[in-house]
């Protein structure tokens, strides 16, 4: 008999999107598939190559269970430098992914009956991390206002439940980008109502249009208040390799570490050698992706357009179409998974 807990979460739409896609390709039909969110382009030479000198030199045992110092050290420099965050080694934890750090994030604040305020659309992973956690999600639609979330709409969520926010810009899957003076105001409301926010950047450097990233966790008064989560996933093309990290308030940081300690020990640690060359290595490879996908959101704005029934609103970020598809519904087409 499967637990209570385990019933309330369901398998990644996504990765079921990509399964059937496979399914058609291997049936002979000419499909793109649009599903799972990954570069298509190969990790850098560097960060391969620091790869295999970690497996001859036989750094393949485990590891600190929250991740190598140096790395730690790289995740703060790197914190400090692109996105102002000040924060020490006892702040940082080394997980399996963004995922896992997520994850980890939600089991160590969240208690039965906690709301967790989600903008929607949203990437699909949040909402059932949370019921797993015997939390609820409070979604805020952005559909009205461009996918933009405004600290007017987080205001109208909270409740004396809220234990925390999401913030996800560039989002996944819609783009959108979060104006910095929203983040101010909405720093305001997590300080006046003391609530958690946990600032999702693992698109920070795929912005178009001049759009600036700024970090929520940059706000001084905000020291005690902010997870920043990012991975070497997307920004390096390294989804495989699992590699993520979060920085935050140490306590609870300290707690993340001792539940991955025993759930899944240390991450990689040949994926951590990689990662350590991903963050401290020549950063080309990243201005050559960004500009790519600048090009082709361009393009995918334009054609996309032109199919009749589609409307898509510009993304500012990510690498993401999300067009309204409402007008295409018709028999039994009466939504958007059915569509898909
Ligand atoms: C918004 C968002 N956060 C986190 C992740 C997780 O990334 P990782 O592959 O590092 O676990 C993804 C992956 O799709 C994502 O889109």
């Amino acid at each position: 008999m499967l637990s209570q807990r385990i019933q309330k979460i369901q398998p990644s739409a996504t990765l079921a999107i990509n399964a059937r896609a496979i399914e058609l390709k291997k049936q002979g039909i000419d499909i793109i598939k649009f599903g799972t969110g990954e570069p298509d382009f190969d990790t850098p030479d560097n960060i391969k190559d620091a790869a295999k000198r970690a497996l001859d030199e036989g750094f393949t045992k485990y590891t600190a269970a929250t991740g190598i110092p140096e790395l730690k050290e790289a995740v703060r420099d790197k914190l400090k430098r692109d996105n102002g965050i000040e924060c020490d080694i006892p702040n940082i934890l080394i997980s399996n992914g963004g995922k896992q750090a997520l994850y980890n994030c939600f089991m160590a604040i969240i208690d039965p009956g906690d709301e967790v305020i989600i903008p929607s659309p949203y990437w699909v992973s949040y909402a059932d991390m949370i019921a797993v956690c015997d939390g609820v999600s409070k979604f805020v639609d952005t559909t009205g206002n461009n996918f933009k979330l405004t600290a007017e709409m987080v205001k109208e969520a909270i409740t004396p439940k809220t234990k925390a926010l999401i913030l996800n810009s560039p989002s996944n899957p819609t783009g959108a980008v979060i104006e910095k003076k929203e983040i101010e105001k909405i720093a305001e409301l997590a300080f006046k109502h003391k609530f958690y926010v946990i600032s999702d950047e693992v698109y920070e450097y795929f912005l178009y249009d001049g759009k600036k990233m700024f970090s929520i966790g940059s706000i001084p008064d905000m020291k005690d208040k902010v997870f920043t989560v990012n991975a070497v996933s997307k920004t390096y093309s390294m989804t495989g390799w699992r590699i993520g990290y979060i920085a935050g308030p140490k306590d609870v940081i300290k707690a993340m570490g001792n539940l991955q300690s025993h759930s899944t020990s240390n991450p990689c640690s040949i994926a951590q050698k990689a990662a350590l060359e991903a963050l401290t290595g020549p950063q080309d490879s990243v201005t050559i992706m960004a500009n790519e996908f600048a090009k082709r959101r361009d393009y995918v704005y334009k054609e996309m357009n032109k199919l009749p029934g589609f409307k898509l609103t510009k993304p500012e970020g990510a690498f993401y179409a999300f067009p309204d598809v409402t007008k295409c519904y018709k028999g039994e087409i009466t939504d958007s998974f059915k569509f898909t």
